[in-house]
């Protein structure tokens, strides 16, 4: 979908960044215009993400992300452009252009806006003498009011009619109720309202908007929950409950499970990677959406048959994708939440990091390579598992595994053990070499910093660089002669960078971070961005440019003529082999 330049522009000036930018990073001046912060995007004790006002763009001096306001969304709430600019649409209250005429889309609007207005609703009960019995249901399942917000939790009275007349209220029409599910149809031909006496779960799609709802008796009973039909919006197979939260989570897996409060209770207890399903089993599309966000899933089903036969489906369904999988065991409960519960939230980390587990697995992998009645086989096995024993963190878990590595190659314990801490010694050392290295390139590292290019022909790189920064501050240079195409560009990603902006100048448009967001990847979109914290000189901006362009020229034929050599060398080489 491409979007009109002019709506992308009113679109990035109603937004402003520090804005945005504010309600994910608690920002702060130190000096100059910028504002720093702690990086959203990887974890950080000191604060070396910063917005610029002026320029509207953010930059990270640690992991070198960067981009304007639309990007900053993609990234945050990993998001694709025209879902980032539709999230940001929102957030000032702008008509997405093509939704202005569209009577579908309009249909589609005035639903979500009476979801939304539903769930706000529903979460307002909480607070009334009705709600009283959805909040003790609650602290019984030691729920937190946190929680109940983080969520949007609700509650549905116990009534035939309370939503139905406060949506009326908010001018919605019986059709619209019945048509988003939230009433039925009674005989008589009145409506009722669906969810009666019931805590309240929304269902948020990862763009935000509230979908439908599932709503969980309060205490035993059948059906234990309801969820809203099919509707124009709402389609239980595509979407999973908590990927609008899960999908902002760092930990790089994604926690599967089937309850709702099994969900709220992993989040609670610190695992905010939790989703489940909208009482289907899994489907290929929820596996495909996942794998939009992760590449790890964890299975937590509940711990009965159901549970198990429900999980060996969804790896079959996950697998397919290329999803690494995992299922939980949780011993001695019968669901996450329980066991969380009774166990606590570190034994349930232990479980999911399954170091053991994950031990004997590849122990066993490796045990199958070779036969061990054969010495040689022997030795090579030693060498493999030893390795692999000696990457373990924990002292006695390596002691327990070489003492098991030993008993199966027949051979003394203290054996293997010496060469285990042999092994780990070397891997210290060497991770700690890598450190220092990296460090190293840290200090050395420009301002712009961060994930540094590693550019083949540095000295044209910078003058490419140049070329870019002087485009994009005086866009009037477009019409400089002699600007090379962007295939003479010794590195690729700048060609691209460079090419997206003649394209958009020559057509008189403007090229700057809020309209390269779609035709920049997010890693070009970085280093346009850390490009441009280098300084340049403007008063000059044409010579400069020319400089910058002879410099490229310059850096091509030696670039050409070293070519030339090496294959005139090698020609002579073949004619001499010819001749000799
Ligand atoms: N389920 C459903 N609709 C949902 C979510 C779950 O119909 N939106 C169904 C699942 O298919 C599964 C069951 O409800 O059969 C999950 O129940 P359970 O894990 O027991 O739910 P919890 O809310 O965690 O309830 P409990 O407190 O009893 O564990
Ligand atoms: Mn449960």
């Amino acid at each position: 979908m491409a979007f009109p330049e002019n709506f992308i522009t009113e679109l990035t000036d109603r937004n402003d960044i520090v804005e945005v930018v504010s309600s994910y990073v608690r920002l702060s001046k130190r000096s100059g215009a910028n504002l720093f912060g702690l990086c959203p995007f990887h974890s950080e004790k000191t604060p070396s993400f910063s917005v610029s006002p002026d320029k509207q763009i953010y930059h990270c001096f640690g992991c070198g992300k960067g981009g304007g306001v639309i990007n900053f969304i993609m990234e945050v709430e990993n998001l694709s452009f025209p879902e980032a600019v539709e999230f940001l649409a929102k957030r000032v209250g702008m008509p997405l252009p093509e939704e202005t005429n569209d009577r579908e889309s309009r249909k589609r609007a005035r639903m979500l806006a009476l979801n939304k207005e539903a769930a706000r609703f529903f979460y307002s009960q909480l607070s009334t003498p009705a709600g009283a019995a959805a909040c003790d249901y609650m602290r019984q399942r030691q729920l937190s009011p946190a929680t109940a917000r983080r969520f949007g939790l609700g509650f549905a009275p116990d009534s035939w009619n309370s939503l139905t007349d406060a949506m009326k209220e908010k001018g919605f029409t019986e059709y619209e109720l019945a048509d988003a599910g939230l009433v039925r149809r009674g005989k008589n031909g009145g409506v009722y309202d669906t969810f009666r006496n019931r805590l309240m779960f929304p269902v948020i799609d990862v763009r935000g908007n509230v979908i439908g709802f599932s709503g969980r008796i309060l205490g035993e009973g059948e059906p234990k929950y309801m969820n809203s039909p099919e509707t124009l919006v709402f389609n239980k197979s595509r979407n999973l409950f908590a990927l609008n939260l899960a999908k902002k989570s760092k930990c790089g897996y994604i926690i599967l499970s089937e309850g709702n409060i099994d969900v709220a209770s992993l989040h609670q207890a610190g695992f905010d990677s939790a989703v489940a399903s909208l009482g289907t089993s899994l489907t290929p599309e929820q596996a495909r959406l996942l794998s939009r966000y992760t590449d790890q899933v964890i299975i937590a089903y509940d711990n009965d048959g159901a549970g198990i036969k429900a999980a060996q489906r969804a790896i079959g369904i996950l697998e397919k994708l290329d999803l690494k999988v995992k299922v939980l065991r949780l011993e001695g409960a019968k669901d996450p939440d329980e066991f969380i519960k009774r166990k606590g939230p570190e034994a349930f980390r232990k479980l999911l990091e399954g170091s053991e587990n994950q031990v004997d697995y590849r122990l066993r992998q490796v045990t199958a390579k070779y036969d061990l009645s054969v010495d040689e086989q022997k030795v090579d096995f030693l060498k493999e598992a030893t390795e692999l024993v000696a990457r373990l963190p924990g002292t006695v878990e390596r002691q327990v595994y070489a003492m098991r590595v030993a008993a199966m190659a027949a051979v003394p314990e203290n054996v293997v053990a010496d060469e285990v801490e042999r092994r780990r010694k070397r891997l210290l050392s060497s991770a700690r070499r890598a450190e220092d290295r990296q460090q190293a390139r840290l200090d050395r590292a420009p301002p712009s910093g961060g994930k540094a290019m590693h550019y083949a022909d540095p000295a044209s790189a910078a003058a490419e660089e140049g070329v870019i920064r002087l485009l994009y501050l005086e866009p009037g240079l477009i019409r400089e002669p002699g600007l090379p195409p962007p295939e003479e560009f010794s590195s690729p990603e700048l060609g691209h960078i460079y090419a997206a902006m003649l394209e958009k100048l020559r057509r008189g448009e403007t090229a700057n971070t809020a309209t390269l967001s779609e035709a920049l990847s997010g890693e070009e979109m970085s280093l346009l961005v850390s490009l441009l914290q280098k300084p340049e000189l403007l008063n000059r901006s044409g010579q400069s440019l020319r400089d910058y362009i002879g410099r490229i020229k310059e850096r091509r034929d030696e670039a050409g003529q070293a070519g030339d050599l090496r294959a005139l060398a090698n020609r002579y080489r073949e004619k001499k082999g010819y001749e000799g």
